[in-house]
């Protein structure tokens, strides 16, 4: 074991939405940096934990064992540090955040989160403290990195449940319309479509014409292909929308939970008719039954695409990113997020990476793969 490391002592805390490989970059960071002779405290349930100072000592039995397993064993929650519910009241409780790491006398905290954790990461920063950050979510949309972890176990989960879909679709002659998760991008609707030979494939980055995806099944219907599968991201929205200035904002669950922030309740799913809305799925299959007279079924696969056992591509990629942390933590390099470019993994600055999502570009090499193998991506007639 080396002794020499710059930092002494770290919090490692999880924050936004689960996702496979969140233990296994735990393990990476922690036994990397117990490695290096570096003290490692968990931080329970992300960002408020810290507020509530809270800290349980992560030493290397604590995390044997848990590479292979999904979620996260600190817990996690989606509680911004200068907007915190405390009680009755939201209140910026940033400077108590860096107070109480201060006063474990942690020189960098590691943050494993999406595009709020950056943020998050980036204002406690700003306030004093030293940061690391991963970049983890199953949307694939944190700026500055080519990928993110918890992504490739996700896509593989989709694409079976598509693959599955398929099946029941042929039996019956079907269209099946599947949402996926994704937040204001695309990537998991276009990667596991195209894994999962769908159909059709509609995101936020190409607002769709339900026109034209009526005449594709139609067409397919003509050519003795009596099913198909609409693979849609829940950001997705139709031209119209798109031209009336609707935001890619997440339909069902997602906008389930953003009214449940807005309400403060935890049960508004179920609350009341105001609240019931038609998902994304149901509306589009809907919408093609009447335009094209066949049969529609839905799908949402919510949050079963962030559950489960992380892929061997994801266990890798945190065990690369991790053990990266610890050897920053060791050099006493803070302030970044640890970024995948090609096969390497780079620190980036965090401010560069801690304002807006990565979208998909319209002409990213998946897109044109996509239209070339005849898929739909909703805004222009396919041949079939
Ligand atoms: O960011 C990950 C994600 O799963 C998104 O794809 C989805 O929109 C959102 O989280 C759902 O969040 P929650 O689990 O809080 O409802």
């Amino acid at each position: 074991m080396s002794r020499n490391s710059k930092t002494k002592c770290i919090g490692i805390l999880t924050s936004g939405g689960d996702c496979p490989g969140l233990n296994a970059a735990i393990r990476a960071v922690a036994k990397s940096a117990i490695h290096y002779g570096i003290k490692v405290l968990g931080i329970p349930d992300g960002f408020r934990g810290l507020v509530e100072n809270r800290f349980l000592p992560l030493d290397d039995p604590d995390v044997s064992g848990i590479l292979t397993r999904g979620g996260t064993i600190l817990g996690t929650s989606r509680d911004k540090p200068h907007k915190m519910r405390m009680g009755d009241q939201v209140l910026d409780m940033t400077k108590v955040a860096v107070a109480n790491a201060r006063s474990r006398e942690i020189d960098c905290l590691v943050c494993l989160g999406g595009n709020g954790t950056q943020k998050n990461a980036q204002r406690i920063r700003e306030a004093g403290q030293n940061v690391i950050t991963l970049p983890k979510t199953i949307d694939n949309d944190v700026i500055g990195t080519d990928v993110t972890f918890g992504f490739n176990t996700a896509m593989n989960t989709a694409t079976e449940a598509i693959d599955r879909l398929h099946t029941t679709a042929t039996s019956h002659h079907r269209v099946i319309v599947c949402e996926l998760m994704g937040h204001k991008t695309g990537w998991l609707a276009l990667g596991a479509g195209i894994a999962g030979g769908a159909d059709v494939i509609l995101i936020p980055e190409i607002p769709y014409d339900r026109g034209v995806v009526a005449a594709h099944l139609i067409e397919r219907r003509k050519h003795n292909k009596r099913f198909s599968i609409i693979a849609v991201a829940e950001g997705a929205r139709s031209i119209k929308e798109a031209r009336d200035g609707k935001p890619a904002k997440p339909s069902g669950v997602e906008s389930a939970r953003q009214s449940q922030g807005k309400k403060g309740h935890a049960h508004a799913l179920h609350e009341g008719p105001h609240l019931v809305q038609e998902s994304l799925d149901s509306r589009i299959a809907r919408q093609l039954q009447q335009l094209t007279g066949l049969e529609a079924r839905t799908t949402s696969l919510g949050h079963v695409q962030r559950g489960g056992s992380p892929s061997p591509q994801d266990r890798m990629l945190c065990t690369l990113l991790g053990t990266e942390a610890g050897q920053l933590l060791a050099e006493g390099k803070y302030n970044v997020m640890i970024a995948v470019r090609g096969s390497k993994t780079v620190p980036v600055p965090l401010e560069e990476v801690s304002n807006g999502h990565r979208t998909v570009p319209i002409d990213h090499p998946w897109i044109h793969a996509a239209e070339l193998v005849e898929t739909c991506m909703g805004n222009r007639i396919r041949r079939t």
